[in-house]
């Protein structure tokens, strides 16, 4: 199902049809003692390039990272550190579903301790999706990457079915395709509510922010 053009650019329904488990019965994550490691960009974008052959997922982990990095210096006033911890995690988030869905995210999240990353980088990576992996989002970044990671396909999805592409769109018109269950089918809308509960943000603020930050 990877490539799916609505919504989300894959589809978790492969792992659920083959009764496989992506759950990573684990709580900890990284090293405390690497704490403040990162990539450099060049690196980040390396593995990404390496790992990620499919445009549409690459396309995907760019917006979401974006958004992250653009919440973390707008929303929270975090510095350029940090903000760049946030712009990682959403970049590397889904890097081992194009070559190893079966091991999504076990694969990235073994790499980069290998790396010796920052654990709050690997934490937020883990708990993307608490229902899959069942790791629960704890910090900021952690919910918040959830947050995106549900919304951000959705809407771009709604970016290709409009002439005019992001431009002129409205928050009605996003609301409208949640409602309509056909729109993105494979976008669970309990996942959304469920995200956008955890991270204590209404749901008209964060649309309109990717509608905002997701023209690139
Ligand atoms: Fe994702």
């Amino acid at each position: 199902m990877k490539g799916c053009p609505n919504g989300r650019p894959f589809s978790l329904h492969l792992i659920k049809e083959k009764n496989m488990s992506l759950l990573l019965n684990r709580s900890v994550f990284g090293n405390p003692a690497n704490t403040g490691n990162v990539l450099s960009r060049e690196e980040a974008m390396q593995l990404l390039n390496d790992w990620v052959k499919n445009e549409r997922l690459q396309l995907h982990m760019k917006q979401v990272a974006h958004l992250m990095k653009c919440w973390a210096a707008e929303k929270e006033g975090f510095d350029e550190a940090a903000q760049w911890r946030w712009e990682m995690a959403g970049l590397l988030h889904d890097a081992d579903w194009d070559q190893w869905p079966d091991l999504h995210c076990k694969k990235i999240i073994e790499e980069l301790e290998a790396r010796n990353i920052d654990p709050e980088i690997i934490r937020a990576i883990a708990s993307h999706g608490p229902n899959h992996f069942g790791v629960e989002p704890e910090t900021k970044m952690d919910k918040m990457l959830f947050a995106f990671d549900e919304l951000s396909g959705l809407i771009h999805a709604y970016s290709l079915m409009r002439p005019e592409g992001y431009t002129g769109m409205e928050l009605k018109g996003v609301k409208k395709r949640l409602k309509e269950k056909s729109f993105a089918a494979n976008v669970n809308r309990e996942e959304i509510a469920d995200a956008m509960n955890r991270a204590g943000v209404e749901l008209d603020v964060i649309i309109q922010f990717i509608i905002e930050r997701q023209q690139m």
